[in-house]
């Protein structure tokens, strides 16, 4: 390593080498000089004689301590192994001393001494062997929990020896210590230090540093570093909401995981999905937590797929996932209650219809006849009319045969008939919520040849009703069970 001398310091030997004859000068650099081990140092050293050198009056020695290293004294000699002094420069003053290969046996107080009769000098220096140490800290990626060494690598030093302290948010919580330093080849030492911890994930946000203290330092190293703490997301797929729309939302809770940075993704049938994503909340313990949604628009189109909540984490070991699967059913249930609901008012509504109409209306039943013994004796007749009755409504029978007088197709009252050919009673009945049943039974003698009898109902507000029965007269053989009906 050549060595820069002061400019001042040369204008101050070309001075007295043309000035001040016969003084003899020795100047070396500023102790101490540093050098790292195993590297090539010129150690400076120059002289003035105030004119020309006489190489036979001159003797230069280099000493470190009282041990000699080198030597000129007509010849060049050197006790130490490779130094090298330069005899052409010798001639011009430059007495500077090469030591290859520092090591730390090198270290130590120098001494440049020169003799030019009848002149003698000399001047120290101190030489320092030393490098400062290189600081880096690996195994700072831990998992919550689980017990962990973090290593503060600590290489190229000299000499030996080195203190590692560390510290957590400026409180020491390791050390200091002196780890075992081990050489290398390269004459450097290196050394580790180790902070064993069990990490929880509050310390993520804590400030570490591997602080090193060592000579060839004015001020400790601090290597800052923070904890990576991993915690595994926990995965739990909610029960699915449905909405009052029918929608259906399905929803993932991830939890207590560390770092924030977190992949979630919906998957139906393996296939992805588009996702809604709460943005994640930090929990007490510093973990993240995060709800992830995803809504099926029409959830009986979806029958029988797979829904999988999908999860891609640092923390999560290859092949970074974690699944759960949730089954659409063929229909949701809250629909099938609605159409149930549906149908029963439905049916309900029909049923009260229904019952206002047999409350409101007046139905009149066929007229039915009975023939009674002998054969060709006595018919009889019998008329019936339901409903909403007043207490003036009546019935009226009439028979087309005593019409004819009148025109065709018009009935004509009984009453033409003498008694003892009619009988007529007529009767009511109250069946409860204001209706009432009116009866009307006609005894006629069975007529010769077929006759028809109608029975009117004669209300006071509404249409008159009427039915008919036609008789087939004794000569036919008697009365049909029913008669036809009509209605005015
Ligand atoms: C002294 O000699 C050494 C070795 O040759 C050389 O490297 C150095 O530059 C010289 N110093 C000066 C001031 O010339
Ligand atoms: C951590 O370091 C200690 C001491 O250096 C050692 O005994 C232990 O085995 C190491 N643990 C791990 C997990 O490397
Ligand atoms: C320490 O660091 C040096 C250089 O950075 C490297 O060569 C060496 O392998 C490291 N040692 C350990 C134990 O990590
Ligand atoms: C760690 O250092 C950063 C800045 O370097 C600071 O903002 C933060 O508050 C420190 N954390 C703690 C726990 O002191």
């Amino acid at each position: 390593m050549p060595l820069a001398v002061a400019p001042g310091l040369l204008l101050l030997l070309l001075l007295l080498a043309s000035g001040a004859r016969g003084a003899l000068v020795v100047s070396v650099p500023a102790s101490p000089v540093r050098a790292q081990p195993g590297s090539d140092l010129l150690l400076g050293c120059h002289f003035s004689v105030g004119g020309p050198v006489d190489m036979q009056a001159l003797v230069v020695q280099w000493k470190l301590g009282d041990r000699l290293v080198a030597e000129f004294d007509e010849v060049l000699s050197y006790p130490r192994a490779g130094a090298r002094l330069f005899l052409d420069e010798l001639r011009v003053g430059n007495a500077s001393l090469l030591l290859p290969r520092v090591g730390g046996a090198d270290a130590g107080l120098y001494t440049c001494f020169v003799i030019h009769s009848p002149s003698r000098e000399s001047q120290q220096l101190e030489l320092r062997v030393e490098a400062p140490p290189r600081v880096s800290v690996s195994g700072t990626v831990v998992r919550a929990g689980e017990r962990r060494n973090v290593t503060c690598n600590v290489s190229h030093f000299y000499p030996k020896s080195v203190i590692v302290t560390w510290l957590r948010d400026k409180q020491v919580v390791g050390g200091p210590e002196t780890p075992h330093a081990q050489l290398g080849p390269d004459g450097l030492y290196s050394a580790t230090s180790v902070l064993q911890l069990v990490p929880s994930i509050s310390l993520a946000d804590a400030n570490y540093s591997c602080q090193v203290q060592h000579v060839a330092l004015g001020a400790p190293i601090q290597e800052l570093f923070r904890l990576s703490v991993l915690s595994q997301p926990r995965l739990t797929l909610l029960q699915p909401l449905v909405t009052l729309e029918g929608q259906v939302i399905l929803q993932c809770l991830v939890r207590g995981y560390h770092p924030p940075e977190i992949t979630v993704q919906w998957l139906r049938d393996g296939k992805p999905l588009l996702t809604m994503e709460s943005s994640p909340t930090k929990e007490a313990d510093g973990s993240f937590a995060l709800r992830s949604s995803y809504i099926l628009d029409r959830p009986e189109s979806n029958a029988q797929a797979n829904f999988a909540c999908h999860v891609q984490h640092p923390a999560l070991s290859t092949p970074l996932e974690s699944t759960a699967t949730w089954t659409v059913p063929t229909c949701p249930r809250l629909w099938i209650w609605i159409w149930i609901l549906l149908v029963i008012v439905l049916i309900l509504l029909a049923l009260l219809v229904w019952i206002m109409y047999q409350l409101l209306n007046i139905s009149m039943s066929p007229i039915r006849a009975w023939e009674c013994w002998p054969k060709g004796g006595v018919t009889v007749l019998l008329c019936g009319v339901e409903g909403r009755l007043r207490d003036t409504d009546s019935l009226a029978w009439s028979s087309l045969r005593l019409g004819k007088v009148l025109g065709p197709g018009q009935p004509g009252e009984l009453s033409a008939l003498k008694p003892e050919q009619r009988h007529v009673v007529t009767w009511r009945r109250r069946l409860g919520l204001g209706r009432q049943q009116l009866m009307s039974v006609l005894t006629v003698q069975t007529p010769c040849n077929e006759e028809t009898f109608s029975c009117t109902f004669r209300p006071s507000t509404r249409d008159v009703q009427q039915r008919q029965i036609t008789i087939p007269g004794v000569a036919a053989g008697g009365p049909p069970l029913d008669g036809d009906t009509s209605v005015f």
